[in-house]
């Protein structure tokens, strides 16, 4: 059994109900301001505010919160950054009777205040174990919270608008220097002239652009010592805001502007420091214009370095000063574009509104001066007032960089070379050529990428450190956990074409590719209609990304985009379970002691999910095509899309949607709701004997006798039969007794009451030891028979009962 106090996952659900407080040091009241010397701890004991001097050689004071818990202290947030109290007059915070939150001295100066507009009594300021601090109406709505206003660190569930009235407004400001908490010269914020793109900002001028808002939704994640950090630049119809989430085993993690401009995700190791887990800038030549005009910084393989583009030369003697063309474009010359795929798209650009491809590719071509554009669609969701991004550029081109996980093309403007320009033919072939020149270059170029992408990636678009190279080290160990980018995975399937479907069932479709030149993966690709969310599809990744069980299937990677969910699993050759127990003569390839292995992997891996992982994962939707075989045969269970987590030792709960697949769903759990591990124990009994017998469930030659499989089976048991059970393709290959112990523990997890059911570990305990004394079972429900009839009229309350649909083979 799990103890109680299970760790289950922080920060994925953050709870913001903020119920009636036993304690009060965690508030601030009108009764009770704050002096110096005092302090303000949260409720877990996770943050504090006070006044603190960041130069002990100063006697300055600052009103902040900094983490409580931990040596050091580390300032998240600062009041009056700019207007500091001398400590001689002492300062106070209060709330005033006009319900104002005010930080004053005793010389009445008020270096900064909260005021509002509510009257009466009950407002009070706490202090969230988030690290937020919150003016509380006296209904107990939130009227000002800290994270709206953040200086230069954000923390986990925060959200903040990049613009306010289209004016994009300045989210971080660091530090003046390390003990300087006064406005320093490095920011983080939109590009005021685009409101397009996302920069550190070295003053006014540009020292990282970050990214391009692009989508509506973007997001992406970073895998790192086991806590994923999660960025998403969200649109909405008021605009874009920026989140930051984390999930998983760090205690601690913050993002961070210093006040040497670097923009940092840092996680707190357990070890009494910070580590960075991600950071910009990724590269010596990522600062603003480093590789001149026409070059570009390239990011892809081991060490970054300035490049120039396609068709250019350095005009120096070295790259530093830039490059130029080989070959000057004259206007009213012939020209074409090249495509560059994997590009950070370059400064100062012009953007078109709604136009469509084509329009945009005759904007720029029409037009001597222009020299390069890009082009994405945008989906539709109101974000933006214009369907499309249509770039062009007239200009030098500074500040294009390479990156393996960014997802844009160039297409770059370049003379014509002589052969082609003195063709007559050239009217009508041109722009044949330059379509099939187009492609040629996309392809080599993405087999280019291909062959020289790192095996590990880890973000794609999305966020602030979203151009991240994979070859960065600087977080030091990472863990393989990539974020494939949705037009690879199209491509890597053949745009998802029928020829590479492996299998489907009601979450979605399975897909063969191949990633990486050379890796085969099974790619699920998740239906719209599936409400699996993107916190459920989140858990899954979390939960996947933890597990490591040589009888649970691994997860290689995944792909957000914008409504697209995806998952990259290993790609197992042998398929799944049930191809081998449909097929009469793929039957025989399974002998017994294939059969027993397999029954026993399956118990190994169901015993690992409920109790011995950290966390107790029910399946809720083990059946043969969820097990899936590797090249010897040993199974491994697959789609945890429906697992539920559980917190200690809370090991059943009710739920009014029923997920799983008729036959292999426990009686309770399909008349109320109910589930426990000993559902999955009642699945596994059932796949037990449809391994044993080679039935279906579903077989239609138990369902016109009228008897359940289990039904069946324990009628065989009770007349001293068993053994007839078994499939004749391996009767010869098995052991009696082996067989009999099988079929024993079946029918033990299939009995009607959960209470009866054997939890897992008895399960593999029963299967592994011959000696093992075991119960007799009993009779299982009629449930099957009964369910079977029920099944058509249940179709009428989908509302409720939602079965997947059986996988087509
Ligand atoms: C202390 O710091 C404040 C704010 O930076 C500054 O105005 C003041 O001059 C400093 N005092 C000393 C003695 O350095
Ligand atoms: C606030 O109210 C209290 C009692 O209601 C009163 O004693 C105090 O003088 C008031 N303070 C101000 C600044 O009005
Ligand atoms: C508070 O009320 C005053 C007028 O009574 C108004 O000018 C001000 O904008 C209000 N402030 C807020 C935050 O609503
Ligand atoms: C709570 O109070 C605030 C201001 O006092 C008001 O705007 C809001 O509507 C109230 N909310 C509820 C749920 O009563
Ligand atoms: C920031 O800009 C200043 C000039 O305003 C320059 O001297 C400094 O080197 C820049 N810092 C970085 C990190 O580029
Ligand atoms: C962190 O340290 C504590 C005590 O040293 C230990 O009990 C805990 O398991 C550690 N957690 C992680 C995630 O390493
Ligand atoms: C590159 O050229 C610039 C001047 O154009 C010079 O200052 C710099 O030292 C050169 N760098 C190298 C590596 O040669
Ligand atoms: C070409 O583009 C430039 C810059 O946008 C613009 O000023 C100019 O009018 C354009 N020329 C034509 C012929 O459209
Ligand atoms: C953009 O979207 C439109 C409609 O959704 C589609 O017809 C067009 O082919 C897309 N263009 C590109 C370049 O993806
Ligand atoms: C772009 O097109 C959409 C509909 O196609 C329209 O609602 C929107 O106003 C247009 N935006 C601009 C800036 O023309």
């Amino acid at each position: 059994m799990k103890q109680a106090g299970t760790p289950c996952i922080p920060g994925l659900i953050t709870l913001l109900f903020l119920g009636p407080f036993c304690r009060s040091d965690d508030r601030l009241s009108p009764a009770k301001p704050l002096s110096a010397g005092d302090t303000i701890v949260s409720k877990g004991g996770d943050f504090a505010l006070g006044f603190f001097s960041p130069d002990s050689s100063n006697a300055s004071l600052y009103l902040g919160i900094w983490y409580h818990n931990m040596p050091g202290r580390t300032v998240v947030w600062t009041a009056n950054r700019n207007d500091p109290i001398a400590a001689a007059s002492s300062p106070t915070l209060a709330i005033t009777n006009s319900s104002d939150l005010v930080l004053s001295d005793s010389q009445g100066r008020t270096p900064w205040a909260v005021k509002n507009n509510i009257t009466g009594v009950g407002v009070a300021a706490v202090l969230l174990d988030t690290g937020n601090f919150v003016l509380l109406s006296p209904n107990g709505t939130s009227i000002w919270q800290s994270f709206d206003h953040p200086t230069d660190t954000i923390l986990p569930g925060t959200r903040i608008s990049l613009s306010e009235k289209a004016h994009a407004v300045r989210l971080l400001i660091a530090w003046k220097g390390p003990i300087d908490p006064s406005n320093g010269d490095f920011s983080v914020g939109l590009d005021p002239s685009s409101n397009l793109q996302l920069v550190i900002w070295n003053r006014t001028a540009p020292y990282i652009r970050l990214s391009m808002l692009s989508d509506a939704s973007v997001s992406g994640g970073i895998l790192y010592q086991n806590t994923i950090f999660y960025e998403s630049i969200v649109g909405t119809r008021d605009g874009f805001y920026y989140e930051f989430s984390v999930s998983g085993g760090s205690q601690y993690a913050r993002l961070m502007l210093d006040y040497m401009g670097v923009l940092r995700i840092l996680s707190w190791n357990n070890h009494s420091s910070w580590t960075t887990a991600a950071s910009r800038p990724a590269s010596s030549c990522e600062p603003y214009a480093s590789c001149g005009p026409f070059g570009y910084c390239d990011n892809i393989g081991a060490a970054a370095t300035c490049r120039c583009l396609d068709g250019f030369e350095p005009a120096g003697l070295n790259i530093s000063g830039g490059c130029r063309r080989t070959k000057t474009l004259k206007c009213g010359k012939r020209s074409h574009f090249v495509t560059l795929p994997k590009m950070k798209l370059p400064d100062k650009f012009l953007h078109v509104l709604n136009t469509s491809f084509d329009e945009c590719t005759t904007e720029c071509s029409n037009n001597c001066s222009c020299t390069a554009y890009a082009y994405t669609n945008l989906s539709s969701n109101g974000a933006m007032a214009f369907q499309s991004r249509c770039l062009l550029w007239t200009e030098d081109l500074v500040d294009t960089g390479k990156y393996g996980n960014y997802d844009e093309n160039l297409y770059l403007r370049l003379a014509n070379s002589p052969v082609r320009n003195n063709s007559k033919l050239v009217k009508i072939v041109l722009p044949t050529m330059a379509c099939v020149l187009i492609l040629t270059c996309l392809l080599v170029g993405i087999f280019k990428y291909r062959a020289s992408k790192p095996k590990r990636t880890e973000i794609h678009n999305g966020g602030m450190l979203g151009y991240l190279s994979s070859s960065n080290e600087i977080g030091g160990e990472h863990v393989d956990f990539p974020f494939v980018s949705f037009r690879d995975i199209a491509t890597a399937t053949d745009n998802f074409s029928e020829s590479k479907k492996i299998g489907s069932g009601g979450f979605g479709k399975v897909y063969k590719g191949i990633l990486q030149g050379d890796t085969e993966v099974a790619i699920k690709r998740l239906s719209r209609g599936s409400g699996q969310g993107i916190e459920e599809f989140k858990n899954e990744i979390i939960l996947i990304a933890k597990l490591q069980h040589r009888n649970l299937v691994r997860l290689l990677g995944c792909c957000i985009s914008g409504d697209e969910r995806l998952l990259i699993y290993e790609y197992l050759p042998n398929r799944s379970l049930d191809a081998f127990l449909c097929d009469d003569t793929r039957q025989s390839v399974l002998d017994w002691p294939t059969r027993f292995e397999i029954i026993k992997g399956v118990a190994r891996g169901l015993l690992y999910l409920h109790q011995d992982s950290r966390l107790t994962i029910i399946h809720r939707d083990l059946k043969p095509s969820n097990i899936l075989l590797d090249s010897e045969m040993a199974p491994k269970i697959s789609d945890f899309g429906m697992a539920r987590i559980f917190c200690g030792n809370k090991q059943e709960a009710k739920t009014t949607r029923v997920v799983g697949t008729y036959g292999y769903m426990s009686p309770e759990y399909v008349m109320g709701g109910a589930f426990s591990v000993k559902s999955d124990t009642y699945s596994f009994g059932v796949l037990l004997l449809e391994i044993i017998s080679g039935l279906k469930i579903t077989s239609p030659q138990l369902v016109e006798n009228f008897v359940g499989l289990t039904t069946y089976a324990w009628r065989l048991w009770e007349d001293g039969k068993a053994t007839d059970l078994v499939h004749s393709s391996f009767a010869e290959s098995c052991s009696p007794h082996e067989v009999l112990r099988c079929i024993h523990v079946g029918l033990l997890c299939v009995q009607d009451r959960p209470d009866d059911r054997p939890l897992m570990s008895s399960v593999t305990f029963m299967l592994e030891n011959e000696n093992a004394l075991l119960p007799a079972p009993k009779q299982p429900a009629y449930f099957a028979l009964q369910n079977f009839e029920a099944e058509k009229s249940r179709e009428n309350s989908v509302n409720t009962v939602s079965i997947t649909t059986l996988e087509g083979r």
